[in-house]
């Protein structure tokens, strides 16, 4: 049985207060820190990257589940492996070479996962399925916090939860966007195990936010 964890972004953390709100988020029970790292190419917006990631891993020994939002990523694998990433993300739709960058990742130690956009098949993941700890399912199209889940991406978790029970798989599904107090039972239910929370954490009494979503996540643990 898979464990629900809970991955709060700290894109919409206050950077200017950025060790409290981790502080907030792990010790109201969160396992995971998702690092959404953004190249201004892949995805419109620019956000941070290895010296903000360094600084923070001073700070934490928790998760640090990296996200990339960025164009080829391979180059910058072993430099975000340096930086403390404990898992590291990449687009099926961001690399050529998406067997080579799995084992890349796996090589530095890591645990390995892939995301695909809301309009990407899962076929992307044929070849692969085996190889990954992770899928990440984006449940909006990245490049921003504070978007509204896609409906439709209810149909494809389902989809690649049967998929991994058929294969006789315990992959993580990872969803990111849009996750919050109103849509985080569907995405459960339909077999996401790992949730990205940015805006409906972080703010103003973030650490009861995230203790609320844990809560709900406890209820669901089924499969
Ligand atoms: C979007 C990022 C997300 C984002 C989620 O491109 O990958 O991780 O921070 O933000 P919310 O939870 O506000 O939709
Ligand atoms: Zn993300």
């Amino acid at each position: 049985m898979r464990k629900n964890i809970l991955s709060p972004s700290i894109l919409a953390a206050d950077f200017n207060h950025l060790g409290r709100d981790i502080q907030d988020v792990v010790g109201a029970g969160a396992e995971y820190l998702h690092v959404d790292v953004m190249d201004g190419m892949f995805v419109p917006s620019i956000s941070f990257g290895m010296p903000v990631m360094e600084s923070i891993r001073k700070e934490t020994d928790c998760f640090f589940d990296v996200h990339l939002m960025i164009e080829q990523p391979e180059r910058y694998i072993e430099t975000f492996a340096k930086c403390g990433a404990d898992l590291i993300t990449v687009h099926a739709e961001a690399t050529k070479h998406l067997h080579r960058t799995i084992q890349q990742i796996k090589n530095c130690g890591l645990k390995a996962g892939v995301a695909l956009n809301p309009a990407t098949p899962l076929d992307a993941l044929d070849y692969v399925l085996e190889e990954v700890d992770m899928v990440l399912l984006m449940t909006v199209n990245p490049g921003f916090g504070g978007q509204k889940y896609i409906p439709q991406m209810t149909g494809k978790i389902r989809t690649l939860r049967q998929k991994l029970l058929q294969m006789g798989l315990e992959t993580d599904i990872q969803v990111d966007g849009g996750i919050k107090e109103s849509t985080i039972r569907e995405v459960l239910e339909a077999g996401a195990n790992v949730c990205v929370a940015g805006s409906a954490v972080f703010g103003e009494h973030t650490a009861e936010k995230a203790k609320e979503l844990l809560n709900i996540m406890q209820e669901y643990t089924q499969w």
